[in-house]
């Protein structure tokens, strides 16, 4: 049944949806299966994401009607749609009257996902309007509070050096808070690696004392400050909930160097939610790859990320690291940390809600460090480095040395290879990854007299 009467109306103005105030609007990549026209393929995805199916139904009324979604603009040769949701479609909190992120994704990325008319559909942008905006929560602490921490200055305190603890598993309590110290001799901030919880061979009981333990010993050896972000992923809330209160238990007076990660992509948004609002402060890691037609991209989740609450986020390390990813990945840092930013499609302004921090992640070191700095433009990210520092060939303190030797060595517009010269740790960063040596400075073995 061709629903585009109902569910589309090609000369609504995007400006004009903008100013009203009234919709979210969401951009998507769709194609639809062979035999369906594009609009008829699009009204359909429409109506079964807000109020209808595939039939009429006796039901309607006048009202329903006026709550329909609508496609306001397509350009079948590129694959583009973009969709109008009137906000009372979303569902809002009985105990607050927030908005409510699940209900938000159930209607624009739930059930459509799977319709039988539809070859693919992917969510590449979302516009929120204020109204909405101020119905979320926001983060409510960020890097400006790391910075605070760590004793730096609050505006542009610049690169903070980060690790998660490595190998991912396998390791039993004592060395796993021997991994910690060793690190934090020369860094600023561990995070376990997502699968890091309560193993059986390294309970949270027994390992986090340690860890708190090493965070002290070297909070004294280097006179610095130092932050843990702990992983609180769990099925259930209350298990959530109860290694967080843990861990606060566990480092007392240092539990503001005690960071929370949720892996929202696993854990879902009523994780993320819970730990913003239970402990304001939440991590996230997720992965959203490029090759996936359906679903949501990175930058989407990154937006819906800053919308909840998440202080920090993953965002990769736009093609410098080992996941996917490109440079002009950028777009998605710049979107969590700006007041204002351009996205894919639309301009979308942010009215003064906290940003969330980037955390770059994901194979990175001090040599592939300088040119991701030089392509995001600045330095003010958490960054993890996990094989970066535990792969290091004279140790982990010496590997996060080296990475923030490698953060200032962009800040100083300076050559590597000279840099190497006076910075040791950075300089046998190069003969500890030489496969990146050989890539990014080819000729260092000679330059830098390394002849093994
Ligand atoms: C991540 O979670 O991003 C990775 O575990 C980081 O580890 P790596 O620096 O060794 O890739």
């Amino acid at each position: 049944m061709d629903q585009s009467a109902r569910y589309s109306d090609l000369s609504l103005k995007e400006e004009d949806l903008i100013k009203g105030n009234k919709h979210i609007l969401v951009a998507y990549k769709m194609k639809p299966k062979a035999g369906t026209g594009y609009l008829e393929a699009a009204a359909h995805f429409a109506a079964e994401s807000s109020t209808g199916t595939n039939v009429e139904v006796s039901t309607t009324d006048d009202f329903t009607k006026g709550v329909d979604a609508l496609v306001y603009m397509i350009d079948e040769a590129n694959e583009d749609m973009r969709i109008a949701y009137p906000i009372e479609l979303f569902d809002r909190n009985v105990t607050d009257g927030r908005f409510m992120l699940v209900s938000f994704l159930t209607l624009a990325i739930g059930n459509n996902q799977g319709m039988g008319d539809i070859e693919h559909a992917k969510m590449i942008d979302f516009y929120v309007p204020d109204r909405c905006i101020q119905m979320f929560d926001g983060p409510t602490v960020d890097i400006s509070n790391l910075w605070r921490i760590l004793g730096r200055p609050m505006k542009d305190g610049g690169y903070i050096s980060g690790t998660i603890i490595k190998p991912k598993l396998g390791l039993r309590p004592e060395p796993f808070a021997q991994a910690a110290y060793q690190f934090w001799l020369g860094g600023d901030f561990i995070k376990n690696d997502e699968p890091q919880g309560n193993q059986v061979f390294c309970p949270l009981k027994k390992v986090l004392p340690l860890v708190y333990d090493s965070m002290k010993r070297a909070q004294d050896e280097t006179g610095q400050a130092k932050i843990f972000s702990l992983n609180i992923t769990a099925d259930d809330h209350y298990e959530m909930c109860a290694r967080a209160d843990y861990g606060l238990e566990v480092f007392g007076p240092d539990a503001d160097k005690l960071a929370f990660l949720v892996d929202g992509y696993v854990g879902g948004p009523g994780m993320v939610t819970t730990a913003r609002r239970q402990y304001h402060c939440a991590g996230h890691g997720a992965v959203t790859s490029p090759s996936s037609k359906r679903g949501y991209t990175a930058f989407v989740l990154a937006k819906l990320t800053r919308l909840q609450g998440a202080s920090g986020m993953h965002v990769g390390t736009m093609g410098y690291g080992k996941m996917e990813g490109e440079g002009d990945d950028k777009i998605i840092a710049y979107m969590i940390e700006r007041d204002e930013c351009q996205g894919p499609v639309y301009y979308q302004k942010w009215f003064g809600m906290k940003p969330t921090t980037p955390i770059i992640s994901g194979g990175m070191n001090a040599l592939r460090l300088p040119g991701f700095f030089e392509n995001l433009g600045h330095g003010n990210v958490i960054n993890t480095a996990g094989g970066g520092s535990y792969g290091h060939i004279d140790s982990p303190a010496a590997g996060a040395i080296s990475l923030r030797q490698a953060y200032e060595c962009w800040k100083a517009g300076a050559d590597p290879i000279q840099w190497a010269k006076e910075h040791k740790e950075f300089a046998r960063a190069f003969e500890s990854f030489p496969k990146d040596a050989d890539k990014l400075f080819p000729g260092w073995r000679e330059k830098l007299g390394v002849h093994k």
